[in-house]
């Protein structure tokens, strides 16, 4: 089927009281891995680029590559993930991305509402749709790097204007989880995101979801977690396979024959992921 917006998966998920993961993507075998994964589990799925992942592998490939995984019957919403320059927001929605994610975070509020409702208007008039940032994830998401010292979860009051004012279709906020390889087990604010799940109809959004515990992240789905962004997980399962195949097969010169393994961990992790989430077995056909 055509790819579809943020709405035509998350609105379900508000109904049903589950959470739809949201995958980040480089290449073709990750794609490939989603969609499989997607398949396998009879799920709604959100695959997204990043600015960094749209500068590796081209912008027309990953738009390319994501609406041939679509040619299912998989709902299937392409994302723009951490957009921070308005110029790339607009090209992915002219490239033909269905959702974008404005992340005007780094700003001060009214600057952050300023920036997120443009987006807003124009993605709306095109038919896509929109997730906004309030409050600030630490960590490094490919271009987005916020220090610890620079971390801000966000305020439930503010978080209220934030999505009246703009308008958008989804709300990414922080409660304490991080991009990229954790140090510690994270704890998260799970009082702030009840109290903002009660104040805000929006769809709410979990960035930095890799290494969180699974009875934490089932905890956040069941607060109001709705949209589950996983990155780094699937990184690792990638790379170590190949790393593993590499060192057992020394002799072999088909790319294919290692990436084989890359494709399956991956699909492995973003199954599981899926089971946790809620939104396996979300579809019928
Ligand atoms: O925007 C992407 C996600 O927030 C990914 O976070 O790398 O910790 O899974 P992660
Ligand atoms: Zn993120």
């Amino acid at each position: 089927m055509p790819l579809v917006t943020l709405n035509e998966v998350l609105k379900p998920a508000v109904v049903g009281g589950y959470a739809v993961g949201a995958f980040n993507c480089n290449n073709m075998e990750i794609v490939q891995a989603i969609i499989n994964a997607a398949k396998a589990e009879k799920s709604p799925v959100i695959i997204q680029a990043s600015q960094g992942a749209i500068k590796y592998a081209g912008l027309e490939y990953i738009t390319a590559l994501v609406k041939v995984a679509s040619n299912c019957s998989i709902p299937t919403v392409l994302h723009l993930d951490h957009g921070t320059d308005f110029n790339q927001v607009m090209r992915c929605l002219r490239a033909g991305f269905t959702s974008v994610m404005i992340d005007g975070s780094k700003y001060p509020l009214e600057e952050n509402i300023e920036l997120t409702k443009r987006v807003v208007e124009i993605a709306h008039a095109m038919g896509a749709t929109v997730e906004g940032e309030l409050g600030r994830i630490g960590g490094v998401e490919d271009q987005v790097r916020v220090s610890e010292r620079e971390v801000l979860l966000t305020d439930p009051e503010e978080a209220v204007r934030f999505v009246e004012e703009t308008g958008i279709d989804a709300l990414a906020i922080a409660i304490g989880t991080a991009h990229g390889v954790y140090r510690g087990i994270p704890k998260l604010d799970f009082e702030r995101l009840e109290t903002i799940a009660k104040k805000v109809d929006t769809p709410i959004v979990l960035h930095g979801s890799s290494g969180i515990p699974d009875d934490d992240i089932r905890k956040a789905v069941q607060l109001g977690i709705r949209k589950i962004n996983i990155d780094t997980n699937i990184r690792v399962a990638f790379v170590e396979a190949n790393r593993k195949a590499l060192k057992d097969n020394p002799e072999e010169i088909d790319p294919r024959k290692i990436l084989v393994h890359s494709r399956e961990a991956a699909t492995k992790v973003i199954r599981h992921k899926m089971q946790v989430f809620g939104c396996a077995g979300k579809i019928n056909s």
